[in-house]
């Protein structure tokens, strides 16, 4: 198997990070004006977001044309949970830059048909001609949005059992406690097809896991790997983050 080569930098602090993050959204979106984002949520990339909408408000930059889809959701927690990943990123980015909703697309978590509604969010992303940066975290078990180890490398958008960890570490995003089973999440194949793949780690607890997607075989037992075989993937990590590989 041919594994190419992840651009790896490592940032003196999580701010030089998050702007260099940002920084890439910013050249995706000038570069191609109705370019196709996908946005993770999570504790990694709310810094990331803040600096790409100042960027985009204090530049003027268009993004009308942009459109932006979510890369995961909790089944079953309603968007106005303030857990949830559609709260997130209206909160973090579809608010602060007033987009109509005609540019956004999410999971619907109340979905009574999941084929379907995983079918919508495939259809939408090929209507555009697919994703032309995803923004992703690394779980603390390796996932990739909620393609927990496991998962299917050939999926698209699907549904997926969480893990222990993800339903004990995924309750820090909830004000009370909140029951977490399933996630809807785009699948592994969509990862791997996006144009351009940014996975973001910061802060030592991530350390060992940054460390295993680097030094681990490519395989569904630990998604993250598969950024490695990624054509166009970036991994930006924090000093902490890289403190096993220095
Ligand atoms: P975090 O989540 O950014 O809150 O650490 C990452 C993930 O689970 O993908």
């Amino acid at each position: 198997m041919k594994l190419l080569t992840v651009e790896l930098k490592i940032f003196n602090s999580y701010k030089n990070q998050s702007e260099a993050a940002a920084a890439l959204m910013v050249n995706v979106v000038l570069n191609k004006p109705d370019a196709l984002c996908c946005l993770a949520t999570g504790d990694t990339p709310k810094l990331a977001y803040r600096l790409f909408v100042e960027r985009i408000k204090t530049e003027k930059i268009d993004v009308s044309n942009c459109a932006f889809v979510g890369l995961d959701e909790w089944l079953g927690v309603p968007p106005k949970n303030s857990g949830s990943c559609s709260y997130y990123l209206y909160e973090h980015v579809f608010n602060p830059l007033q987009l109509p909703f005609n540019q956004i697309f999410l999971f619907d978590a109340l979905t009574e048909n999941e084929a379907s509604s995983c079918a919508k969010m495939d259809m939408f992303i090929n209507l555009r001609g697919g994703i032309d940066v995803m923004i992703t975290g690394i779980g603390m078990n390796g996932h990739i949005g909620f393609n927990e180890p496991g998962t299917d490398e050939y999926s698209h958008a699907h549904v997926m059992a969480l893990h222990n960890t993800t339903k004990t570490i995924g309750q820090k995003y909830f004000a009370t406690k909140t029951a977490i089973h399933k996630g809807i999440t785009q699948g592994l194949a969509t990862v791997m097809e996006s144009k351009k793949l940014l996975m973001l780690a910061n802060g030592k607890a991530k350390a060992q896991i940054v460390q295993k997607t680097l030094e681990e075989p490519v395989s569904v037992s630990l998604p993250s790997t598969f950024i490695k075989k990624h054509p166009g993937s970036y991994l930006f990590i924090d000093k902490e983050a890289a403190q096993n590989l220095l």
